[in-house]
């Protein structure tokens, strides 16, 4: 238990209850946790011993997304539920292959935006707001997203990890009004907890992360894929996040992470 009150805290950060961002920084390997947000993480591994695996490869994912982006020309990115920074970040793989590449991030956790601002502060083109993916307007019209984001340009919006954590019947509007705002070429990339395919019973890490944080929800395939409305897929479709475009044969040899993956582009 700490003794004295870390300064990375924010003044408005509740540490009565664990958060779901400093749980998973403490995942990502950073400094950004409390014993609070530790004890709910060793809860998960024991329901779910691969949730580590998942976490990584989701930020594997984030950089492939990155990537891809990027090389077929997308210039903006806005990135939802984006998390404490840690394990290699939106903004540092998207400048490296434009460094203009406008990014922001977004999350409802104070310690994620107080971190991303203190990293961000040298960088003209990438920003970090507090907001509720859940409130798409107040995140729309928010300054960074007016100053950086121009949305008659294709945009990347990413929502990874984030929805199964947000109560089931708002996901849906949600993420239909960030389509709404998308031009022709923009991408949706969503990744989301399912129990459809590993064999491990998804039950005791849903419990898990309910009673810490009052919400878990998982999707089916036909579910996740609602998400992408008429956006068109791009191969390989809805996977297992390992088995999104992988960089190597690795994963082909891994078993499921039980977290479903997709990138869907506005024709
Ligand atoms: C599991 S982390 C995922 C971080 C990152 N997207 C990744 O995949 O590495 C989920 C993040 O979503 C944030 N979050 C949860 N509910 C949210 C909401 N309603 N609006 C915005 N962010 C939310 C949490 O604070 C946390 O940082």
């Amino acid at each position: 238990m700490e003794t004295t009150r870390p300064d990375w805290l924010t003044d408005d950060s509740d540490t009565t209850k664990p958060s779901i961002a400093r749980m998973y920084d403490y995942f990502l390997g950073g400094s950004r946790h409390l014993e609070i947000d530790r004890a709910v993480a060793a809860k998960a591994v024991e329901a779910a011993p691969g949730i580590k695996i998942l976490i990584w490869e989701n930020r594997k994912f984030l950089k492939r997304v990155g990537r891809w982006a990027a090389s077929r020309g997308i210039q903006q990115f806005l990135d939802l539920g984006s998390g404490i920074p840690a394990g290699g970040n939106l903004h540092t793989v998207v400048q490296q292959l434009n460094p203009s590449a406008r990014v922001v991030y977004v999350d409802i956790d104070p310690v994620a935006v107080a971190r991303a601002t203190e990293l961000l502060a040298d960088d003209p083109y990438a920003a970090a707001l507090q907001g509720d993916v859940t409130e798409p307007a107040a995140i729309l019209a928010s300054a960074p997203v007016r100053e950086l984001i121009d949305f008659d340009r294709p945009v990347a919006v990413l929502l990874l990890n984030v929805l199964h954590f947000v109560p089931y019947a708002a996901v849906e509007p949600a993420v239909a009004a960030f389509r709404e705002v998308l031009s022709p070429g923009s991408a949706l990339a969503i990744t989301h907890g399912t129990g459809d395919l590993a064999s491990t019973d998804p039950t005791g890490i849903s419990k898990v992360y309910a009673e810490a944080f009052g919400q878990m929800t998982m999707r089916d395939e036909s579910a996740f894929g609602t998400l992408f409305g008429d956006f068109e897929l791009i191969e390989p479709g809805i996977v297992d996040v390992p088995q999104w475009r992988p960089d190597s044969g690795l994963a082909a040899r891994m078993g499921p992470v039980n977290c479903y993956a997709g990138v869907a582009v506005r024709p």
